[in-house]
């Protein structure tokens, strides 16, 4: 990578920021690490290998507003939103070759998948970006069977927004017993009233707030999905919060769905009637759903609206006359384990605060003595209504991690644990937001006091204002990892880090 390579972006969209080291800096800051970085793809794309995917980031058009209103400019793989759905058996190898047909760089993230470094798909830190018009190969096997997402992770609060992102299922070796699987991606779209995707990115009031929040909620890109069921049939829902800031809470009306796993790991089944689900942007929850209702009936699912009212995003029509069998099928099992770190030492664990900051109404918080200090790179340096998105000069950036507001990739590692040690992190939110804060490489548990761990493995947790959260894990993976908001304006305005795993 040379700086000739890096200058067409650069002029194009970064005329006056600190966004690209110099080359000095990138080599103090990166030392050794350089070499292991993948090279960019030239241009000239190799013949593509037998179970090559070929997924080709380009521009496209779907019908977000139903079928009566124009369709929307977005940009997706292959064009559309969600992006293919792709598939793999648990253990397999998956191979895809990402095309940028976009106008800008780009790479891909495999969000939840415990895969090799160098697959993880982020800019600067595990691969250099894929420059409009080149390639790269991803390939890797999948450890653990569930419902993963693939996102772009270059400007993400910019191209997940308009649309680059799929799911990706690992199957079970043993599948289980469930009539079909539905995946459903829940997205909110900031659009303008000729529903294009609003070019409002950038917008320092959404970094400084909630994040990008868009007003048009869709269900796998429909304005008001129709899921046909028979009666009592069993559903497997992957659900899927494609969403840069929103956390959703979802409910389906009148059934009791069964959660099974949580971010793509299984968990002790829990029936969950009345109370909505709270998903973070980032997050998964795969649901058993069993259809009791009778023939001809129809159910709706809802998301909340964040003003104490619910949106209606998608509806079960049940069909009319017949039934898939006599009676629901019996409780389900639980799915099978994954091959997750069978235990955590406490007693030789690495510990570590790591407190969250920042953020509009950061100084009227500390001025009534709740807020911590924003040291380090936290400059003021507020003026101006925009922000210039990713790589954002360390002045503009307004939230920091541990006192240090950073790309996630252009400082010196939040910490560095040597392989197998466990990891206790202990996230106190000190903002007036809640946070989704989410690991690569690795899932992690949630604590409870002394060290219980919850019975469940996530990769993505939202910390509430005013509440800490405190995680751990075991560093198996080694590399360099990130660890960020998944509310993408605050990730790209600071709040991301990186680890180091020896
Ligand atoms: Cu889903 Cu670092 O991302
Ligand atoms: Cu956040």
């Amino acid at each position: 990578m040379t700086e000739a390579s890096r200058a067409p972006w650069r002029a194009k969209r970064q005329p006056t920021s600190q966004m690209w080291l110099t080359r000095r800096q990138w080599l103090a800051g990166f030392g050794a690490s350089l070499v292991t970085i993948p090279a960019m793809k030239s241009a000239g794309v190799a013949k593509e290998p037998e179970d090559m995917r070929v997924l080709h980031a380009r521009p496209g058009e779907i019908r977000l507003r139903g079928n009566r209103e124009a369709p929307t400019a977005i940009w997706g793989y292959d064009g559309i939103v969600p992006g293919p759905l792709l598939r793999v058996r648990q253990g397999g190898e998956l191979q895809v070759r990402l095309l940028n047909g976009l106008q800008q760089p780009t790479v891909i993230h495999w969000h939840g998948l415990r895969l090799p470094n160098a697959m993880d798909g982020v800019p600067h830190l595990t691969q250099m970006p894929v420059e409009p018009g080149a390639s790269f190969d991803y390939r890797f096997a999948a450890p653990d069977a569930g419902t993963f997402w693939y996102h772009s992770h270059f400007l993400s609060s910019e191209q997940i927004e308009r649309g680059l992102y799929g799911v990706l299922i690992v199957e079970e070796r043993e599948p289980p017993l469930v009539d079909r699987d539905v995946v459903l991606v829940i997205d909110d779209w900031r659009l303008t009233n000729d529903g294009a995707v609003h070019p409002s990115f950038g917008n320092f009031h959404d970094a400084m707030m909630a994040g990008r929040l868009g007003q048009y909620i869709t269900l796998n890109s429909e304005d008001l999905l129709t899921l046909a069921v028979k009666a009592n049939e069993r559903l497997r829902l992957r659900i899927v919060n494609a969403a840069n800031a929103r956390i959703f809470r979802f409910r389906i009306a009148d059934h009791v769905p069964r959660l099974m796993a949580m971010d793509g790991q299984p968990r002790p089944p829990v029936a969950i009637a009345a109370t909505p689900l709270r998903l973070a942007p980032g997050s998964r929850v795969d649901l058993f759903l069993d259809a009791t209702l009778e023939p001809g009936a129809q159910a709706s699912m809802f998301v909340d609206d964040l003003r104490g009212g619910e949106l209606e995003i998608g509806r079960l029509v049940y069909k009319a006359g017949t039934r898939s069998r006599a009676t629901p099928l019996p409780e389900p099992a639980p799915l099978p384990d994954n091959p997750l770190p069978a235990r955590m030492d406490f007693a030789a664990a690495l510990r570590l605060d790591v407190p969250l900051d920042g953020g509009g109404m950061a100084m009227m918080m500390r001025r009534r003595g709740m807020g911590g200090g924003m040291g380090g790179g936290m400059g003021g340096g507020m003026g101006g209504t925009q922000f210039s998105g990713h790589g954002l000069a360390p002045e503009q950036r307004i939230w920091a991690m541990a006192n240090t507001a950073s790309t996630g990739h252009d400082g010196p590692p939040l910490f560095t644990v040597p392989y197998g040690r466990t990891v206790v992190l202990t996230l106190p939110n000190r903002t007036a937001f809640p946070h989704a804060m989410h690991v690569h490489g690795h899932h992690f548990r949630v604590l409870e006091s002394g060290d219980a761990p919850r019975p469940y493995w996530l990769d993505t947790v939202i910390v509430d204002a005013d509440s800490a959260v405190r995680i751990a894990f075991v560093a198996d993976n080694p590399g360099k990892w990130m660890i960020h908001c998944h509310m993408l304006e605050h990730q790209e305005a600071g709040m991301a880090a990186w680890f180091q795993v020896d």
